[in-house]
């Protein structure tokens, strides 16, 4: 599936970008059904989610969702007094995560044998996948996501880590698309995220800065891939215009390799899934 070039850019850059993966019909079928899970989630201001006060998350139904559907809620959904201060549908901060094992419509993409072809030729012997999120930054509340490395969630040895970033909206500077640090996947793993029970901390590994001044906005459209390094340093910004930016993601990790057991997501009785 990947020619030369293409293996050399991702070994260069840290990440591919392959255009219109996602026909409209598929984007379609994937938002609608993100809708209709929406509604059915339960309003609780407790279910709300955040990757700049992590104390804000309730922690048994973030681990919760490491085998289940669940949906997180913007960090500023809900006012004093516990209501929400949008519709619904415009308060979600996400979807997470075992999408791709519980709905059918988000396995029936899972099991695309381009996106495990695609793992393959980047070097992964039996890709398997952890993690399915949409995520949808929303117009005027939609959060920031600082600068991260997924690669601290989803710890292997070595790093097999690859995020899939698919775009079901274009993502454009003003409604939050990400941005990249090309080449920086070369550098080291800045931080851990550790799983001790149901005790999760974030650990420094590493004080190389962040690029927060140099990294490269990545606008793409909708129907487009962004496949990317689990070392790649990257960031969104708030989405404070009027129009969503809803993204899908896989994180997919070599199954030949051992899977941490410090992660914070596990699967007891999914098991693995298999591309
Ligand atoms: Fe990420």
């Amino acid at each position: 599936m990947l020619n030369a070039e293409q293996r050399q850019a991702f070994d260069r850059d840290g990440y591919l970008l392959f255009q219109q993966q996602l026909s409209e019909t598929d984007r379609k079928t994937l938002i609608d059904r993100a809708y209709a899970l929406i509604e059915q989630a339960e309003l609780d201001p407790s279910h709300r989610f955040s990757t700049t006060d992590r104390a804000q998350i309730n922690n048994d139904f973030f681990l919760g969702s490491a085998e289940t559907v669940r949906c997180f809620f913007e960090e500023a959904a809900f006012n004093d007094a516990g209501e929400l201060t949008q519709p619904r549908a415009q308060s979600i901060n996400k979807i997470g995560h075992a999408l791709h094992d519980l709905d059918e419509v988000y396995r029936e993409l899972a099991q695309r044998d381009v996106f495990a072809e695609i793992a393959r030729d980047l070097g992964q012997q039996k890709p398997s996948l952890y993690q399915t999120m949409v995520i949808f930054k929303q117009p005027r509340i939609g959060g920031e996501v600082v600068w991260h490395q997924d690669a601290s969630f989803f710890y292997t040895e070595p790093s097999s880590v690859l995020t899939y970033w698919f775009a079901l909206e274009d993502a454009t500077l003003e409604n939050g698309c990400l941005w990249l640090d090309p080449g920086g996947q070369t550098g080291p793993l800045r931080e851990r995220f550790y799983r001790h029970g149901d005790e999760l901390t974030m650990v420094a590994l590493d004080d190389t800065p962040w690029p927060t001044d140099t990294g490269t906005a990545m606008p793409v459209k909708a129907g487009d891939l962004l496949v990317f390094h689990g070392h790649l340093p990257h960031y969104s910004a708030a989405n404070r215009s009027t129009q969503s930016r809803m993204a899908l993601t896989f994180h997919v990790v070599d199954g030949a390799l051992p899977y941490a057991t410090e992660n914070w997501l596990q699967r007891p009785t999914l098991g693995e899934f298999f591309m």
